[in-house]
């Protein structure tokens, strides 16, 4: 298949597009840079330039493929919630190229979409549009365009992790760098889900080549890591004290990251798993950790 990957400069592009190479499929990515237009042809991609702001360039690189990746979006946190908005026209543009046809049109979500009781894993089959998290925009957008007749699938994502990024977790050591404690709230035992980002690679490719129209796979390997486990790892890789702080210290500690630290988001992709024959080989989150460079 040619496909068209969004994204495909940034943590998670960079592992799929040699993965789908691989595979025996093109990619044409979306470049917004001359560095980044460089770096897909250094992995041997055609380039398409353009941008979220310019949805006409989303939809010309969607109508000349026979599937699309999206994996793009502003990580500026600052601006969360008109971001998570950005991903709704984003989805929207690249669905109207697609309309009618069965080429796949994968979007990027989080696990945390599929939670339905606290403390209970979050599973595949379940979606509340209400969810308070603004970036269940995406998934909206998703289902409208799979009731627009798009073949829309969502990837929901956990920590995704090697040795050199690991999700929310590298901002998480930037705050402790700078305040000097590697922190958790309370008790410490709130779980984040994990995948290696080689197993999420190959996770996206296998539900693009199954193109099964609404489906949603969880990448998942590790159903929870434990905060406080995280963060006496952080603690050990920066030599700093490690140190319960109360969930009003929180806001002051952490900034933007607070309320991302204090949930208990475990995933299950057992689902996943049956669905599609992946089967995550790892390594693991703390593994990763341990083997940190950038501590
Ligand atoms: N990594 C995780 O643990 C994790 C967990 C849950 C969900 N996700 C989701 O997974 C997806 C991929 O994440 P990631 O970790 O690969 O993110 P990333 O490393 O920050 O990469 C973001 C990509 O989006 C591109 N991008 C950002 N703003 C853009 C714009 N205005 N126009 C065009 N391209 C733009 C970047 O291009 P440049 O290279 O030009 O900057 C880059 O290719 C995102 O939807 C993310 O929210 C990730």
């Amino acid at each position: 298949m040619r496909v068209f990957v969004t994204g495909s400069t940034g943590f998670i592009g960079s592992a799929l597009v040699p993965e789908l190479i691989n595979a025996g499929h093109q990619v044409l990515g979306l470049a917004r840079s001359d560095a980044g237009a460089q770096s897909l042809i250094a992995a041997g991609a055609e380039v398409h330039r353009g941008n979220l702001e310019d949805l006409e360039s989303l939809r010309s690189g969607a109508a000349k493929s026979d599937g699309v990746i999206h994996t793009a979006f502003d990580h500026d946190f600052s601006k969360f919630v008109a971001n998570c908005e950005k991903d709704r026209r984003a989805i929207g543009a690249l669905g109207s190229a697609l309309i009618g046809s069965d080429r796949p049109l994968l979007i990027t979500s989080g696990t945390g979409m599929g939670a339905a009781a606290p403390g209970q894993p979050a599973t595949e089959d379940h979606f509340d549009p209400k969810h308070p998290n603004p970036r269940a925009a995406s998934e909206i957008a998703g289902a409208a365009e799979l009731a627009r007749g798009v073949n829309v699938v969502v990837l929901r994502l956990s920590q995704i992790h090697n040795t050199f990024k690991q999700g929310l977790i590298t901002p998480a050591i930037d705050v402790a760098r700078a305040k000097g404690v590697s922190a958790y709230i309370g008790d410490g035992l709130n779980r984040w889900p994990a995948a290696h980002v080689l197993d999420t690679a190959r996770l996206y490719r296998l539900a693009l080549e199954k193109r099964a129209a609404g489906a949603r796979y969880n990448a998942v390997a590790e159903e929870g890591v434990t905060v406080r486990e995280i963060a006496e790892v952080i603690g050990r890789g920066l030599n700093v004290p490690v140190a319960s702080i109360s969930a009003e210290q929180a806001a002051s500690h952490f900034g933007w990251l607070a309320p991302f630290a204090g949930w208990d988001l475990p995933a299950s992709s057992a689902l996943t798993q049956k669905r599609l024959g992946w089967h995550p080989t790892g390594p693991g989150l703390i593994a990763d950790l341990e083997q940190m460079r950038y501590f």
